[in-house]
């Protein structure tokens, strides 16, 4: 089988860091690079996070470090929901590997003409660094076959009631993306809300024993804890596992091809991943939004990647 050739563009974040632990055993993906961005936390700790990872999954990708802040917009960080250092308040060592001077930005141009239109990018942070790529690369988009996103809605949000964190954190960004004509796959809260794990399945997992297993496991405590009790949730969201597995394969997902621009104006809505899936007024259709998922399916993958540890 041909792997899929990716680039994950990612702040991580505990579900980053479960979705870098899952990319790894797919069988489908060849990780060619990891490529980070401000926004759980700031990048100097995206960056130590994402290395983090690396080194706890035994990878060999190499990581490139990227954006700062938000286009025209000053940061936006999650630390109250994956912790200061953006790592579920795991304690873990801070690998001494150098990082590249090459910049996120220049590596995802870099790449993708090496892979002559072959390349998947996933992005589950804020879009800074695709849209610096963008901007700097006109030629980019005929580059890429496609991009999986973690972002967005056709719901409601999870910051604001009309706004997903990455589309919030950086919304120009986002919305260049879905204008840049590469066909852009969005997995936003409509499907991640279903793809949740629950306490007795978080445990199964850090049952399986290997170090990966339990940081997997340990990563999303704090988080379950506010899921479970302050939102109500059944779970916690694997938001940005989704976009990594949809990467892999599309098979146990439910797909719409439609319109998505983003809301850079508004004051409530700025942020709003405004689609005509529920419209008769319809849009351009430019993207694809993910709205199901089989979760017993996923569940399934979850737990069988994990086991490969
Ligand atoms: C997204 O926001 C971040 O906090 C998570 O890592 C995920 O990418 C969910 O809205
Ligand atoms: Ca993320």
């Amino acid at each position: 089988m041909k792997k899929i050739p990716v680039i994950i563009d990612c702040d991580p974040g505990v579900d980053d860091t479960a979705a870098l632990l899952l990319a790894h055993q797919m069988p489908e993906l060849e990780i060619l690079a990891v490529t980070t961005v401000a926004g759980n936390v700031s990048v100097d700790k995206t960056t130590i996070n994402a290395m983090r990872v690396r080194k706890a999954s035994g990878a060999g990708y190499p990581v490139f470090s990227g954006a700062e802040h938000p286009m025209f917009r000053e940061p936006v960080t999650a630390s109250g929901v994956h912790g200061e250092d953006g790592f579920g308040g795991v304690e873990m060592e801070i690998p001494d590997d150098e990082i590249p001077a090459e910049k996120a930005w220049d590596a995802m141009y870099r790449i993708a003409k090496e892979q002559k239109g072959e390349l998947t990018i996933v992005a589950t942070g804020p879009m800074t660094n695709l849209s610096i790529a963008l901007s700097k690369y006109k030629e980019l988009p005929q580059l890429v076959k496609r991009i999986v996103i973690m972002g967005g809605a056709a719901i409601g949000g999870n910051v604001t009631p009309a706004a997903e964190f990455n589309i919030y954190v950086d919304p120009e960004a986002a919305d260049m993306l879905f204008q840049s004509g590469i066909p852009v796959y969005m997995c936003g809260l409509d499907v991640t809300m279903k793809a949740y794990i629950t306490p007795e399945e978080l445990e199964k997992v850090g049952a399986l024993g290997s170090p990966q297993a339990k940081l997997f496991h340990d990563v999303f405590q704090n988080l379950q804890k506010k899921a479970l009790e302050e939102w109500e949730q059944p779970g916690v969201a694997l938001h940005d596992p989704v976009a990594v597995m949809y990467a892999a394969d599309d098979s146990i997902f439910e797909t719409h091809h439609v319109g998505i621009r983003v809301e850079t104006k508004g004051e409530i809505t700025l942020g709003k991943t405004v689609t005509d899936l529920y419209s008769d007024k319809q849009m351009e259709h430019n993207a694809y939004i993910v709205m199901d998922v089989d979760r017993d399916a996923f569940l399934k993958k979850v737990m069988d990647l994990m086991a490969k540890y």
